[in-house]
């Protein structure tokens, strides 16, 4: 949510900044700005994308040193105005800011009797002031330290990065809450959101820490923590290549995302599955594993779709290793006053690893003495080093804003720790076992069997482009994943959808049902196949008009259905990892046909890093 770069060295830093802008505008796309210095403090900002920002730039800047910032609009509405960077009274500061300060409005009536005059409505803005107040103050004149005093001064979150005019030679960087890490390169440094930014450039990267502040020079960094204690920072290796982080030919990120995914699941499978031996090793877990034995319960905690996959794992823990498993929001199970039990294990699931309600639930796990692990996509994240143990996805960096492989990719891990989990609590025999890990070895190609049908569900797609409204029903593994299929939906082709469990639509939805409907009936478990019949004939008697996913063995499904999308068979537990595919391809084409931005949706950003 929000993202910001900064450059320091040889190169244009107008152009590695608005390159860097460009790879983080996942993370919100109201407006972007750049500071540059070279001899003054330079800034240029606009509502709208990163392009048009680079439109109004002039091509051959020389400066060498400059931040850049890609916002998702919390305090103002998107203008030019409320643009960053913001800049102090004297316009020699520059600030980008990502994150929210709470006691904004306090600190601006303070700095306003101060003398110091406000443009715009955001909560930065009073950053650039309020470091320029300490600057005037601050006996030892060091922009460092007004950093450091003025963070002292908020509530809230930042990631911040600063700029001095009588500064030219270096940047003041800070956290706490928000994301952000140091390429360090060559004579040069680059400072971001994340790691695809810096990527182009280096492979070595310092992840900053909460209440740090860096000074970073072309040739050297300093970080220090807020006790003024200059802290012994590990370089760690990027992997990151900047294939992943390009549309490699696609027109959509989402659309590469989703067809990579027989890849990424080999990825996430590779060195941790053993079919032959029936065995899986999931070397994150296995410090934990007494604890984890010894559970008395699981609690998952997320958002959005990783939210979703949560749910998928509520059905694979509960009914293959038998342990309670109750799965929250994490923005509410922050503020209910959970009760946490010290034998209690919370996992939370995060693509990003960096969204502030699942951090916030981490955090308040953790105080209540649970054990907490993470099933994380981003290396090196926060909720990745926070939490005690947990098990990357290894899908590669996720850029489409709705997520696609990163929800395959939970599923395949959360599927692993299910079985894994029953097999040492022996609540599945040994054939179970090695029937699950075989079957799950088949999925990447079972997968690709599903993509290769891609233009059915084009065709379905251009028939369904202006419906108002859409249906999905599951039941069992395929409910979240009817949840998911509504959720890709909405977000990008800003259709009202809505999920449920196929037998609950007759408590409500029903009502909306007429000839005008599209139901999308996902009928991919064996186990509820007759129950799922009699929930689809209730559909077909008021008129709805029925997209069936679907099992080739489901033949009464497929006979009351108007379309009809196969998907191979697998085992019931593993047929989220196949319905979901032919969802996601179904929203992208709806989306592309009614000429949304797929991979930059209204309103939303990737990574939300606010509560
Ligand atoms: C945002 C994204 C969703 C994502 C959710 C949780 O809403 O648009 O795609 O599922 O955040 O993000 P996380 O990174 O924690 O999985």
């Amino acid at each position: 949510m929000c993202g910001i770069v900064g450059y320091i060295g040889a190169r244009s830093a107008q152009d590695v900044v608005v390159k860097g802008l460009k790879r983080l505008e996942y993370r919100g796309y109201d407006s972007a700005g750049v500071a540059v210095i070279r001899d003054a403090l330079k800034v240029t900002k606009c509502k709208g994308k990163v392009a048009k920002l680079e439109a109004m730039l002039s091509k051959s800047d020389k400066a060498e040193i400059g931040i850049g910032h890609t916002r998702w609009a919390t305090h103002g509405e998107p203008n030019d105005v409320n643009s960053h960077p913001h800049t102090s009274t004297n316009g020699k500061i520059a600030v980008v800011h990502n994150g929210i300060i709470e006691n904004y409005t306090a600190l601006k009536v303070q700095l306003q009797s101060q003398g110091h005059v406000f443009y715009s409505e955001t909560d930065t803005e009073i950053m650039a002031k309020l470091i320029e107040q300490f600057y005037k103050d601050s006996e030892v004149l060091s922009l460092e330290k007004a950093v450091q005093l003025a963070t002292q001064q908020v509530n809230g979150t930042y990631g911040l990065a600063v700029l001095h005019e009588d500064f030219p030679d270096l940047m003041v960087v800070a956290r706490r809450g928000s994301p952000l890490l140091l390429g360090v390169g060559d004579d040069e440094m680059i400072v971001a959101s994340d790691a695809s930014a810096v990527a182009e450039y280096t492979d070595k990267v310092v992840y900053l820490d909460d209440n740090e502040t860096a000074v970073i020079r072309r040739d050297s960094y300093e970080v220090q923590d807020n006790s003024y204690v200059l802290m012994d920072k590990k370089v760690h290796e990027l992997q990151m290549s900047l294939e992943e982080i390009e549309k490699g030919g696609y027109p959509f990120f989402m659309l590469k995302e989703i067809f990579e995914q027989p890849k990424t699941i080999g990825d996430s499978l590779r060195g941790r599955i053993q079919p032959e031996e029936g065995k899986i090793v999931l070397g994150g877990l296995t410090e934990v594993m007494d604890k984890l034995l010894g559970a008395r319960r699981i609690i998952i905690a997320a958002c959005g779709t990783s939210w979703h996959s949560g749910l998928v794992a509520e059905y694979l823990f509960e009914d293959l290793a038998q342990i309670p498993v109750e799965v929250e929001y994490a923005s509410e199970f922050r503020y209910k006053n959970p009760l946490i039990y010290p034998d209690d294990i919370v996992i939370v699931i995060s693509q990003s690893g960096e969204t502030a309600d699942t951090l916030a639930a981490l955090r308040e796990a953790k105080s209540k003495g649970a054990t907490v692990l993470g099933v994380v996509n981003v290396v090196g994240s926060t909720i990745a080093r926070e939490t005690d143990a947990g098990v990357y996805l290894h899908t590669g960096p996720e850029i489409g804003v709705a997520s696609t492989k990163a929800f395959t990719g939970q599923v395949t891990v959360l599927t692993m720790m299910a079985i894994q989990l029953a097999q040492y609590r022996e609540t599945i025999t040994a054939k179970k076992a090695d029937e699950l890990i075989k079957a799950l070895s088949q999925i990447p190609i079972k997968i690709q069997e599903i993509l290769d049908q891609h233009e059915e569900i084009e065709h379905i797609a251009q028939l369904f482009t202006y419906a108002p409204n859409f249906l999905y029903l599951g039941r069992s593994y395929s409910f979240p994943v009817a949840l998911e299929g509504a959720l890709k939906l909405k977000e990008i082709s800003y259709i009202h959808a809505e999920g449920y469990p196929a037998a609950e639509m007759k408590h409500g939805p029903i009502a909306l049902i007429d000839e005008m409907m599209p139901v999308l009936v996902i009928s991919a478990t064996n186990h509820t196949n007759d129950k799922m019949v009699s929930n689809i004939e209730e559909v077909k008697a008021r008129k709805g008009r029925i997209i069936a996913v679907v099992n080739p063995s489901h033949e009464e499904v497929k006979n009351l259905a108007e379309f009809v999308i196969e998907i191979p068979e697998t085992l019931d537990e593993l047929s989220p990892l196949l319905s979901v595919i032919p969802l996601q391809l179904l929203s992208y084409y709806i989306a592309v046909n009614r000429g949304c931005d797929v991979d930059q949706p209204r309103n939303l950003a990737k990574s939300v890093t606010v509560e």
